[in-house]
């Protein structure tokens, strides 16, 4: 997928990677990441797989995560989309949110917000517990969300401010790898304002983008 000229070069960190999914129904939805940054090693496209449970609000939950474990694991798994403000304010089930079981060292906290200050401190508190990633959720779409200014809004807000909160959430990461998870913009996008969006990720330090190959308004 990625060209020469596109945010995703070899010589730049970050992977860049469609979706596809095995075991189609979302209940059981993994998705299979190449990792584009090992292309030119001497090994398959499928040695280079990694097997990773994709975000889903209600479904990406410890008890969802054992019963994977016990059918052979993935190597990462994203949680559901964890609010950053009710995060930030303890809300009554985010100790539900917060269960990391059971692989820790696997979990991707993914956050989701319409506020920088609350993002960043989320992105902070999540920083100090175990897992190997934090993940902005860009591509939600749901007009709960995307109309709050979260979730997909975020590609449509002036870049700037995007790559304020970028910036922010990049520092309060820590050590942790810090990715996106997008869609290709709304029903207007081009794939120059797609990679000029994703350029300004990688140019703030985003390490792996994953892309739902959709526009705001498809499902
Ligand atoms: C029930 C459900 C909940 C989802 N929740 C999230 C979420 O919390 N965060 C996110 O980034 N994507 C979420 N998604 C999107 C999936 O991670 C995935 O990108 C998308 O479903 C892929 O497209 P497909 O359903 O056509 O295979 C959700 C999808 C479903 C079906």
């Amino acid at each position: 997928m990625p060209q020469s000229g596109s945010p995703c070069k070899r010589s730049q960190k970050p992977f860049f990677t469609l979706v596809p999914t095995i075991f189609c129904q979302h209940a059981y939805k993994v998705e299979i990441v190449p990792a584009f940054e090992n292309k030119l090693d001497n090994r398959t496209i499928e040695e280079n797989m990694k097997k990773i449970l994709a975000p889903m609000a209600t479904l990406s939950h410890e008890a969802f995560r054992r019963c994977v474990a016990r059918f052979g694991g993935c190597d990462e798994y994203f949680t559901e989309m964890i609010n950053a403000g009710s995060l930030i304010h303890m809300g009554p089930f985010e100790k539900f949110y917060l269960m990391s079981g059971p692989e820790p060292e696997k979990i991707v906290w993914q956050i989701t917000g319409s506020r920088t200050d609350y993002m960043t401190e989320a992105a902070r508190i999540l920083s100090e517990r175990e897992g190997l990633g934090i993940d902005i959720n860009m591509g939600c779409s749901a007009p709960q969300i995307a109309n709050t200014g979260a979730g997909v809004a975020w590609m449509l807000k002036p870049l700037d401010e995007t790559r304020n909160l970028v910036k922010s959430v990049k520092t309060a990461s820590g050590q942790k790898r810090l990715s996106v998870k997008l869609r290709l913009g709304d029903e207007n996008f081009t794939e120059e304002k797609l990679f000029d969006f994703c350029k300004m990720l990688v140019d703030e330090g985003v390490e792996m983008l994953t892309l739902h190959p959709r526009t705001k308004k498809e499902k």
